[in-house]
């Protein structure tokens, strides 16, 4: 699912404003991911930022984090649009990465992961391939976007954002975004501390980071948290859409599919549709 473009005065908006200075709370120097945080009321995109930042001192780690942005990217160069003061949007930029592009995908993984374990206190979350995070119900909660840069066959570069539905009541959701998404306040019946989400983010990440740097695959965590095993699938990617049951995750990060032709291992797609197969109980 998408974020689709939509002008912001269309949401109701009830935004929870924290002082800028509290986002602070968030940080612990020293560490690699999130030692300072950098807050802005206002960005075009926090992944724009995290990147430009890393030309700064201290700029790889830093958590850059908005309460509105004005060309939030999701995948697939959609919009990604929230209301103002209500979600968290946060990126980080990492230098030198030191990985081959074959394993970018652990660090959307990495990042997935370790979201799905900083929300765990609201919900019980899996992991939709390749890296939304969702109920159990199959609603999305959060987004992650992974851009990367390659120099002589290494990722030299990676901005690594998410975005986490905290505060967005599934009432002032349009209604395209309300059917697929919930929030954090949704799950817990109460309003969420975004500064509590974030710190527990950076510090999951932070050991995510420091496990994939340290050649730690992410796959077997990846597996047992996939949302779409077990379910039939209709997928596009390259150009066409392939319809079967998803049988799990191929050794590069990929989806298994099984379709009438035989079997399909993915490195891309856009799950179009998933249907529960009658009698399995998905992971
Ligand atoms: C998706 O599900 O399509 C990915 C959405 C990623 C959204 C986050 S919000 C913070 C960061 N800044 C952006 O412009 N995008 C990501």
């Amino acid at each position: 699912m998408g974020y689709h473009p939509r002008l912001h005065s269309e949401y109701p908006i009830a935004a929870m404003p924290i002082q800028p200075d509290a986002w602070a709370r968030a940080a612990r120097p020293g560490r690699r991911v999130g030692h300072t945080v950098e807050f802005h009321p206002e960005l075009g995109s926090t992944n724009d930022r995290a990147r430009a930042a890393l030309e700064e001192p201290a700029g790889e780690g830093r958590a850059i984090v908005a309460d509105l942005q004005s060309a939030g990217r999701g995948r697939f160069g959609r919009r990604w649009l929230a209301p103002a003061g209500v979600n968290l949007l946060v990126s980080v930029g990492l230098k030198p990465v030191g990985l081959s592009p074959e394993r970018a995908w652990w660090l959307s993984a990495a990042a997935a992961l370790a979201a799905r374990d900083a929300l765990a206190p609201w919900g019980s979350m899996a992991v939709r391939w390749p890296n939304d995070l969702v109920t159990a119900d199959g609603l999305k909660v959060a987004g992650i976007l992974v851009e990367t840069a390659v120099d002589d066959h290494q990722i030299h570069e990676a901005i690594l954002g998410i975005g986490v539905n905290v505060n967005w009541q599934r009432a002032d959701m349009p209604e395209d975004i309300g059917s697929v998404a919930t929030s954090l306040a949704e799950l817990a019946a109460a309003p969420v501390d975004r500064v509590e989400v974030l710190e527990r983010v950076l510090d999951r990440l932070d050991r995510e980071v420091d496990g994939l740097l340290s050649g730690i695959s992410p796959l077997q965590r990846l597996r047992s948290a996939s949302w779409l095993t077990g379910r039939d699938v209709e997928v596009r990617t390259a150009g066409s859409a392939i319809r079967g049951i998803v049988v799990g995750l191929g050794e590069d990060g990929g989806l298994e599919v099984r379709h009438p032709g035989g079997l399909a291992t993915l490195e891309w797609g856009e799950v179009l549709r998933v249907q529960e197969r009658a009698g399995t109980a998905p992971r």
